[in-house]
């Protein structure tokens, strides 16, 4: 019997290894509505990479770019793109929570470190998770300074708080994760054995098993429910699975998606429509059926059809989702922004839909 003995608190902070952070701080601000409040690099005597920290509600991004191919990890930008290079995790005690899933079967990336500075003392570890993505064990516990050691409050004159415009985004609700085919239920039970998770029944095989939708899925979460990570594979279709595409194009397993909360996702889309994001958009035939799919909701259906934004409904309530396209070159990351109104489930409603304007983006890309 697995007990969740490594008491995982939140996520920390999502870690993206980019080719230019700086201007992909740029974007996550005037186009998401993120805040830049930290940065390290040059300036803070950090010599091989440039760092940015984003917040927004409870969302921290952290993007990083390296100063020069000797950084260790400059391939990746070969290999990847700019992506998801690790999901860092909040715990109560760094060196146990390493040990604990080392001992359980986890691969080591980086021993526990103490690093301490005039702020105070910083904690983290490394284990790997998928592809080339990893998860940081993070206490900052003891530490006051800004981010970590090496970042200092962003200079007033380049990124100033009282130019930020927040969207409403609040927390992480979910972060997807493809692997290979055949793959999905290894990455399950290494959640389910070295991280205490539970899986989900959220979907089962059939739901997802349709001409459309070419992927499985299965979502595995902590014992408190704040963490949730699906994690998809491609399955053999009509035509050629998303996740293939997302498969060749990021060479390799990788975060597919990161789902952002809000609490009124009218007023987050209008204001990131405004600000030019590009979201998935879905027939006007889709609002057509709604009523009778979803029964009565809060929300207009003519607000929710102008917008494009989805609904689906279980037994506990509803909920509202709308997927931007790709936020790279790469047909690889993108993010789903999400207000739920009692529904805990994943959207599998509006599977189909989604999938064919998925398909249709493929299509123009040529990689159906
Ligand atoms: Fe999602």
């Amino acid at each position: 019997m697995i007990t969740n003995d490594i008491p995982l608190r939140r996520i920390d902070h999502v870690r993206f290894f980019v080719g230019n952070a700086r201007q992909s701080a740029y974007f996550y601000r005037n186009a998401f509505g993120f805040e830049v409040v930290a940065y390290a690099g040059l300036e803070t005597k950090v010599r091989h990479e440039a760092g940015y920290v984003l917040r927004q509600g409870e969302i921290t991004f952290v993007l990083i770019s390296p100063l020069s191919k000797e950084h260790p990890d400059s391939q990746r930008l070969i290999s990847h793109g700019d992506g998801v290079m690790d999901i860092a995790i909040d715990v109560a005690d760094v060196s146990s929570s390493f040990q604990t899933a080392v001992s359980r079967g986890a691969t080591a990336v980086r021993n526990p470190e103490a690093i301490e500075d005039e702020y105070g003392i910083y904690e983290s570890a490394s284990i790997r998770a998928y592809g080339d993505t990893t998860h940081t064990f993070v206490n900052r516990d003891r530490y006051q300074g800004v981010h970590s050691p090496g970042f200092k409050p962003i200079d007033a004159d380049r990124y100033s708080a009282a130019t930020a415009h927040p969207v409403g985004l609040a927390a992480i609700d979910h972060i997807v994760g493809n692997v290979e085919e055949g793959k999905m239920n290894e990455w399950v039970e290494f959640y389910r054995k070295v991280l205490g998770f539970e899986q989900l029944v959220s979907f089962d095989d059939k739901d997802i098993s349709t001409e459309y939708s070419a992927l499985m899925s299965k979502v595995v979460q902590n014992g408190t429910g704040r963490i949730k990570f699906p994690i998809n594979e491609p399955a053999k279709a009509k035509r050629k699975s998303q996740i293939d595409e997302y498969l060749q194009y990021y060479g390799g397993p990788g975060v597919q998606h990161i789902a952002l909360m809000t609490g009124d996702i009218i007023e987050t889309v209008k204001a990131m429509r405004a600000n030019d994001v590009s979201f998935l958009r879905v027939p006007k035939s889709y609002y057509d059926s709604l009523p009778a799919r979803v029964g009565p909701i809060r929300e207009s259906i003519d607000d929710l059809a102008e917008l494009g934004i989805l609904v689906d409904r279980d037994e506990e309530g509803y909920m509202l989702q709308i997927f931007t396209k790709p936020v790279a070159d790469r047909p690889t990351l993108f993010f789903e922004v999400i207000q739920r109104r009692g529904s805990k489930s994943f959207g599998k409603g509006n599977f189909k839909a989604l999938f064919e304007a998925i398909e249709r983006e493929q299509d123009k890309r040529g990689t159906l």
